[in-house]
């Protein structure tokens, strides 16, 4: 067990609210009441782990400032005795260490980031717009009309699942895998995660690299139209930085857009007056997208280290000092959204969001998060006009990602 783990629970047990936020039940069970407490006690926090901000102008500030990079250099995540085999082994490729673009800083980031760039332009995930909406319609076909279903595992996770590993080359019939890994993989995001986690986080690493290395092998000799083949074919990455990037994309290209998918679901169906609201007008679903986005955030914070001394509102940093970046706070920030915690699929400036973050790091896969997000909602409630919920949802034990693993629901008559 890693020190911050103790930590985080005890300063949790004792009242602390960032603790918590980070790290206690209340954190992925319903986080914004603690937002609001901290955004109460100022702009730009020192907390028991890191400073802290919830202010959106300060995010967007220090997320567009070159002073600030995304290597911790005070590693907190990692558990001893994981620090310790790393010495002796190496470890598999893991998408978020480098050379992982997500943890990198310039000039690095900028050769990783930019042979892969080219795929995710809103042009080229226009191109693919049939193909999400056949994905949709034949997911939404196999639903049982009348009947009941979990939307999560029957239709949010199935969505971006099934075109992100089309984009990347593999086989339809190995998505269930990636679904594996990824769920044994995403708590490696949250701070003082367990050393049990981590453990089994380790051994599906391990797995999906041999994965991956005969897949590349695979690629080499017969390249197809696909991202990976291309960037295979254009050999400007080794082996490593191709499976870091691979299991990047994946795991980015499904484990944030299904909570996209489950907190629209969640909130449209508590907001039925919003529902009826697009129906009226559906032109408004790509801007309900946007506030879906805002209001429950699917990566709730981020964080960035000061590279060198720098003053930030006042507070002086020295270099090496790392700051929690609240996306979801900042999107309920009042100064930029009028009635922040008000869900509304007419408002005017929901895309002022901060869920893709901001600045050179920007969400890769935002175009095609958009797209799949106005896709699947928009046709789910379409063919299923009376869906209704069918329990409570269940969120997922999850801090750094926020939405929902299990959704029930009564499906009503398909129209
Ligand atoms: C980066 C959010 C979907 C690929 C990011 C970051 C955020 C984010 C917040 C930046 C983190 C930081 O600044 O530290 C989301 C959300 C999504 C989503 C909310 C869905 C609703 C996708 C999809 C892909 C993708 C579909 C496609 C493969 C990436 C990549 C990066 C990234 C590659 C790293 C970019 C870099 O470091 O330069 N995403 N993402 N994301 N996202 Fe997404």
């Amino acid at each position: 067990q890693g020190a911050p783990r103790l930590v985080l629970r005890m300063q949790a047990r004792r009242g602390d609210a960032f603790a918590e936020l980070m790290g206690g039940p209340a954190g992925f069970a319903d986080p914004y009441p603690l937002i609001e407490r901290l955004r109460g006690e100022g702009r730009f926090i020192r907390t028991s782990l890191s400073w802290a901000t919830f202010d959106h102008e300060l995010c967007r500030t220090i997320l567009r400032d070159s002073r600030f990079g995304v290597r911790t250099t005070e590693s907190f995540d990692i558990p001893g005795p994981i620090q310790k085999l790393a010495k002796y082994f190496p470890l598999p490729p893991n998408p978020v260490e480098p050379p992982s673009m997500l943890v990198i800083d310039p000039p690095e980031h900028t050769q990783m980031r930019k042979p892969v760039a080219s795929a995710f332009t809103p042009r080229a995930i226009r191109r693919l717009s049939d193909r999400v909406e056949t994905v949709t319609a034949e997911l939404l076909d196999g639903l049982p009309s009348g009947g009941s279903a979990d939307l999560v595992t029957a239709f949010a996770a199935q969505v971006p699942i099934a075109i992100i590993s089309e984009m990347l080359g593999f086989p339809e019939a190995d998505k269930d895998l990636f679904l594996h890994w990824g769920d044994q993989m995403t708590p490696l995001l949250d701070v003082g995660i367990s050393w049990r986690a981590h453990r089994r986080a380790l051994i599906s690493m391990e797995v999906m690299n041999d994965y991956l290395d005969e897949h590349i092998a695979r690629l080499r000799r017969t390249p197809g139209d696909d991202i990976l083949s291309t960037l295979v074919t254009a050999g400007e990455l080794d082996t490593f930085a191709l499976k870091a990037t691979a299991s990047l994309l994946m795991g980015a290209g499904f484990e944030t857009t299904v909570n996209l998918i489950g907190n629209g679901v969640v909130q449209l169906l508590k907001h039925p007056e919003q529902l009826e609201r697009l129906r009226a007008e559906p032109e408004l679903w790509p801007n309900a997208i946007e506030e879906v986005l805002r209001i429950d955030s699917p990566v709730q914070t981020t964080a960035r280290t000061a590279l060198c001394d720098v003053e930030i509102d006042g507070v002086q940093l020295r270099a090496g000092q790392t700051v929690v970046l609240s996306l979801a706070g900042a999107n309920r920030d009042p100064a930029v959204f009028a009635e922040p915690d008000r869900f509304d699929v007419g408002r005017a400036n929901a895309k002022e969001h901060l869920s893709f973050s901001s600045g050179i790091h920007v969400c890769l896969g935002a175009s095609l998060a958009r797209m799949e997000g106005v896709y699947a909602l928009q046709a789910l409630f379409d063919r299923f006009p009376d869906l209704q919920l069918d329990g409570q949802p269940r969120r997922r034990k999850l801090f750094t990602l926020h939405g929902y693993e299990q959704l029930p629901v009564r499906l009503g008559r398909r129209a």
